[in-house]
């Protein structure tokens, strides 16, 4: 039986069905994996389950001959591994695309309606005690249904984004992306992200996170965006240079940002500590026991094609 390492703990149907073609190990720590447990699952194990935080950089694999090969990732996102350094000493990588899709849409528009209108900061007002009562204008925002929403990275979720707003918001959609993309629904695509931000009430972060995106949206995005929009992230924090959106509100470029994730995760920085027009939300993109269940037995389902000998569904090296 291959020998499998799980760098988390994860939910137990997810355990069971990997034990059910494994010999399954869980690391019981719930904190990222330091390098030198890195180096030692890729030399003890034959498969490796890493997710979000496990920064399996090529340092980590420039030694070769390990007997590991294939990491089997938990999440779509994979900028946390190097896959060509992974590649080259003949490890196969794979993520779990479309089973966070629903989930991470859905916690983009939780940020968009708790930033427009305000409810981070009425909660709070609530739990202090500093409510006196309702009245005409009260802590007022922005009515997100018919507004636009811009969406940077049309992808799986930059779509399921794009649906929600328009479907469930009456709201239009434009979008920046790589290809033009054929949908049901009205969505006009932008020539550039500063034309987009220029039309847009909302501009929504929907990219992959990796080298050919890091630090994409800054200063320009942000000074051509209009004084009442929103900024949502719900990608990789390292695709904003978060210096240029903390001067944006600082210098009340914008209304307000929802964030998702941090360009140095889970540090976030005071000064987006002390924006109350700034909803913070520790990555909670599936933060729902049946997303996690679905993204683990997606892991699982790679292992066993892969060990199997077959081509793994969702390859990415
Ligand atoms: C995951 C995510 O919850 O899938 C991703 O890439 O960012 C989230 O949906 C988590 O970060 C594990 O990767």
């Amino acid at each position: 039986m291959s020998r499998i390492f799980f760098t988390r703990p994860l939910p137990a149907p997810v355990i069971a069905a990997a034990e059910a073609s494994f010999d399954v190990e869980v690391r019981q720590s719930t904190l990222p994996m330091k390098p030198a447990e890195m180096r030692a699952a890729l030399a003890l194990y034959d498969g490796v389950l890493p997710t979000l935080g496990d920064r399996f950089d090529a340092g980590i694999f420039e030694e070769g001959g390990h007997r590991c090969k294939l990491l089997a990732n938990f999440g779509v996102g994979y900028n946390h591994i190097d896959v060509d350094a992974a590649r080259a000493c003949g490890i196969t990588v794979t993520n779990t695309p479309g089973a966070v899709t629903d989930a991470t849409a859905d916690i983009a528009l939780t940020l968009m309606l708790m930033s427009a209108r305000r409810a981070g900061e009425g909660e709070r007002m609530v739990r202090a005690g500093k409510w006196d009562g309702w009245h005409p204008t009260q802590m007022l925002g922005l009515h997100m249904s018919g507004k636009t929403v811009g969406i940077i990275g049309m992808g799986r979720i930059g779509q399921a984004i794009a649906r929600r707003c328009h479907f469930g918001f009456g709201m239009g959609v434009i979008y920046v992306n790589r290809s033009e993309k054929t949908l049901d629904f009205d969505a006009r695509r932008m020539d550039d992200m500063k034309a987009l931000a220029k039309a847009a009430d909302f501009v929504v972060a929907a990219v992959p996170g990796g080298a050919d995106t890091h630090h994409l949206i800054g200063t320009e995005v942000f000074r051509a965006m209009r004084k009442h929009a929103y900024f949502i992230n719900i990608s990789r924090g390292d695709v904003v240079k978060e210096s240029a959106l903390i001067s944006a509100l600082g210098k009340g470029r914008i209304a307000g940002a929802g964030l998702d994730v941090y360009e140095h995760e889970p540090r976030v920085p005071d000064a987006l500590l002390s924006h109350e027009n700034v909803v913070l939300l520790p990555h909670l993109g599936t933060n729902a026991l049946e997303v996690r269940e679905a993204m683990g037995m997606m892991a699982v389902d790679n292992l066993r094609a892969f060990f199997d000998g077959d081509t793994p569904p969702n390859a990415v090296n």
